[in-house]
């Protein structure tokens, strides 16, 4: 298995792996997007070839806070550290570009990414009314990266944020 950073190479398995998502799917158009501006990390676990699991964190200039937009893995990969993994090099990465929290919302009902989170750190923080397509309400989620997280276990060697990076705040 191989983990790195995503490029318009993978646009094709990034919607593919989508599918796998329970809800809100992010579109092609949407990834593009993603990739050309800077304010987003997208990784991936690479297995045999394919895409086995993606990873997409949002950055806001100047706020401190990351967020965990989407983060899937393979039904055939599952329940082999691969999202341990993405979610271990996201909030590194989240560190290096000086962000104390990494947040993100999950339905109630999905009780395995509850789970999940639970076992990598995060605390359940609140819920927000109608913030799924389908009306549904999101759980909010949320875990302190300075307590938590080394920078040195990035998946890419430790560098300055770009100048303009977001999530600046010392
Ligand atoms: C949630 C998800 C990303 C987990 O991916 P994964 O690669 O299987 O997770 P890992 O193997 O890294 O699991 C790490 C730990 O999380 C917990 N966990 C993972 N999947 C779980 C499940 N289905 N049920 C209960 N606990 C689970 C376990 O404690 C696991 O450790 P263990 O396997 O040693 O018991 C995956 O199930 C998935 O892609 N689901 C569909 C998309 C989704 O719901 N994404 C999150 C939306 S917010």
């Amino acid at each position: 298995m191989r983990w790195r950073q995503a490029d318009f190479g993978d646009l094709d398995g990034l919607v593919w792996l989508e599918q796998y998502f329970p809800s809100d799917r992010l579109s092609r158009a949407r990834f593009r997007y993603l990739l050309r501006h800077g304010h987003a990390d997208i990784r991936v676990c690479e297995n045999g070839g394919g895409i086995a699991g993606s990873a997409v964190v949002l950055f806001r200039r100047g706020t401190g806070i990351a967020r965990l937009y989407s983060l899937v893995v393979h039904p055939d990969h599952q329940r082999r550290g691969i999202a341990r993994g993405l979610l271990q090099a996201a909030e590194a990465e989240a560190v290096v570009r000086r962000c104390r929290e990494m947040r993100l919302e999950v339905r109630p009902d999905n009780l395995p990414a509850i789970h999940f989170y639970r076992e990598t750190g995060y605390r359940i923080t609140g819920g927000i009314e109608d913030f799924y397509e389908d009306g549904a309400k999101a759980l909010t989620m949320s875990k302190n990266l300075v307590a938590a997280v080394k920078p040195n276990v990035s998946s890419r060697p430790p560098q300055r944020p770009a100048p303009g990076a977001p999530c600046t705040t010392p």
